[in-house]
């Protein structure tokens, strides 16, 4: 009998290539680049199992690219807003992404972009690198005190939570908002629970971390902007499509608010045209918050065996529709 056959839409940690070489025949999209709309419907073509990234988009047209005998897709990443899950549960397709193995890791650059964002490390780096570092002036590279501030997370989700957990060490007021409230968090961590717009205008920090969808796109624009301090910095740890580019653009130029740490941006990757580019009160990274060596090899490792499982048709370890098994 001919072993199933699986596409991995990018390279992963080689552990996880051999574990899905136990039980299938593996092709691997070898190019740094995701492949293009047609090469990825011509490569899923007659595939078993699909292991994809969040810069595919895997929607019905890709399904039937794939075939009917698709048994299972399988997310490398905790978000999957660039998946149809409402479509592949409709053809009782299981999807899996990589939860819990990355909460800690993003958690921790969420806190490195804010304190590198507050404390203007990437401009005073550039300083020193480039010969504007002339002498130690007490007006120079002033920033703002994460100590003693007060850290609004919206969206308390697992990353959510673990970041707000790091703020004891600083003396931080934390607040949240969410459409659930947590009250054993809001016990065990001190948390408070607020609305949106009392997150907004008490806030020294705004680390974002909902999901993306119709109602969180552009949840942070003009109007959000203005309700924030104007020592404030916004950082984005989620998906870029949750903050209005344009909008932070001008509340960072204007001085509306102080600062945003970017993971994420809108699109990916940001255009070197993008105003935001610009300005050095703005630290944008390439969508790294989950990158070290453990948690990617983490990721890997979990999104293979979701692959492995779907193909026997056990139920995936991490799975996004489990209605598919009802
Ligand atoms: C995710 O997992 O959704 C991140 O954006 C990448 O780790």
């Amino acid at each position: 009998m001919p072993k199933p056959r699986v596409f991995v839409s990018r390279q992963i940690f080689d552990e996880a290539v051999s574990l899905l070489q136990t039980e299938a025949d593996v092709e691997v999209w070898e190019d740094e680049l995701p492949p293009p709309r047609d090469t990825l419907l011509e490569k899923v073509n007659g595939v078993d199992g699909l292991l994809c990234l969040l810069t595919d988009k895997v929607d019905g047209e890709l399904m039937d690219a794939a075939g009917p005998q698709l048994k299972v897709i399988s997310q490398i990443a905790v978000g999957f807003d660039n998946i149809d899950v409402p479509e592949a549960t409709r053809r009782g397709i299981p999807v899996g992404n990589t939860p819990e193995v990355l909460t800690q890791t993003t958690a921790d650059a969420t806190w490195a972009l804010m304190m590198a964002a507050a404390r203007k490390i990437v401009d005073g780096s550039a300083a020193a690198h480039d010969g504007r570092w002339r002498t130690w002036h007490p007006l120079h590279y002033l920033g703002q005190d994460v100590y003693g501030a007060t850290l609004g997370v919206l969206g308390l989700g697992r990353i959510g939570l673990e970041v707000a957990k790091r703020a004891s060490g600083f003396d931080m007021k934390v607040l949240y908002s969410d459409i659930f409230r947590n009250e054993a968090a809001e016990k065990e961590h001190g948390l408070r629970y607020v609305d949106q717009d009392t997150l907004l205008r008490e806030s020294d920090f705004v680390s974002i971390h909902t999901v993306l969808n119709d109602e969180t796109y552009h949840l942070i624009g003009e109007k959000a902007l203005a309700k924030m301090k104007s020592n404030a910095v916004l950082v984005n740890a989620s998906r870029g499509p949750v903050v209005d580019p344009k909008a932070l653009y001008e509340a960072l130029k204007s001085g509306q608010i102080w600062a945003a740490a970017l993971d994420v941006t809108e699109p990916e990757p940001i255009p070197l045209d993008d105003p935001l580019l610009t300005l050095d009160n703005c630290v944008i990274v390439p969508h790294i918050a989950s990158a070290t060596y453990a948690t990617r090899g983490e990721m890997s490792r979990l999104s293979a065996q979701n692959v492995l499982n779907g193909l026997k048709g056990d139920r995936l370890v991490t799975c996004v529709n489990p209605e598919v098994y009802d």
